[in-house]
């Protein structure tokens, strides 16, 4: 497998954002997209733990794909308090991204702006994650099919990129958008075809923003703990089409035989994997 680096770029203008990244689908980190937002100086875990960390919040942990009831869902319960001091002391799988802070701060999306880098943004506010150090988010690309622009804060985060070009090595689990292949520690023995990848990396820095184009498949390690905030922008109508299709497999097989037949429908999925990639390897 190879990964090369993402290109790092400051002061881009729109027309130069569309021609070369956004039109042709290009991934890149944006240095300075983000400067002029107050939440990239004010948003320190210090003040979220001050204003907000009294909510309580669903925490995940490493056990998020295990097939049966909790597929998908979480599990965990503390406060965003306890969570926080947690994540900044010591290494944790534990990761909060199934509630968003800013549906119970509305205030704090005042922090942010949608750049006028593109049209076509999705929602009213955007959508925060946060890690522990060495916390994983595992390899996907996203169900709604639209272009993400991913923001970091204080800390660093590893990220790797494939684009659909990459499918026949990256073992896709069919009727869903996730793969369980780790393309930073690579087990050549378990996924062979993975030896034929090539994609993208980064070290995702404070208040850098990484540009996603849709259907990109993403692999993420916290390097330490900390948070993100996604921003979306429509694909055009296909991809909004696309992103229904995926939504609609999600929901209607993959969650019904999950529910059905949970071990079952794993290694089905596991299986079918395997085979594409056999096939591909045999091209
Ligand atoms: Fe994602």
């Amino acid at each position: 497998m190879e990964l090369f680096p993402i290109e790092k770029r400051a002061g881009l203008s729109r027309e130069e954002f569309i021609e070369q990244y956004l039109k042709p689908k290009k991934p890149v980190v944006l240095t300075d997209l983000a400067w002029q937002w107050p939440a990239t100086q004010k948003w320190t875990f210090d003040f979220l733990i001050e204003h907000y960390g009294h909510l309580e919040v669903p925490i995940i942990g490493p056990d998020y794909h295990k097939p049966g009831p909790t597929y998908m869902k979480s599990n965990i319960k503390m406060t965003l308090g306890e969570y926080l001091n947690l994540i900044r002391k010591e290494p944790t799988k534990y990761r909060l991204f199934l509630w968003n802070i800013l549906d119970h701060a509305k205030e704090l999306t005042q922090d942010v702006h949608n750049p006028d880098i593109c049209d076509g943004w999705v929602d009213a506010y955007p959508f925060m994650f946060f890690g522990g150090a060495g916390s994983v988010t595992g390899m996907h690309y996203d169900i709604d099919c639209s272009h993400v622009f991913h923001t970091h804060f204080w800390t660093r985060k590893h990220i790797v990129l494939f684009d659909q070009t990459q499918n026949p090595y990256l073992y896709r689990h069919p009727f869903t958008v996730q793969s369980h292949v780790n393309p930073l520690q690579p087990d050549y023995e378990k996924y062979p075809a993975l030896k034929r990848a090539t994609g993208l990396e980064t070290i995702l820095q404070h208040g850098e923003t990484l540009f996603i184009p849709s259907m990109w498949w993403h692999y993420i390690v916290y390097l330490d703990g900390g948070f993100s905030l996604s921003l979306r922008a429509r694909d055009g109508l296909m991809g909004s089409a696309r992103g229904l299709f995926h939504i609609a497999q999600h929901f209607v097989v993959d969650k019904s035989m999950n529910a059905l037949m949970a071990k079952t429908w794993k290694s089905w999925k596991e299986q079918q994997a395997q085979k594409n990639a056999a096939m591909a390897l045999e091209v």
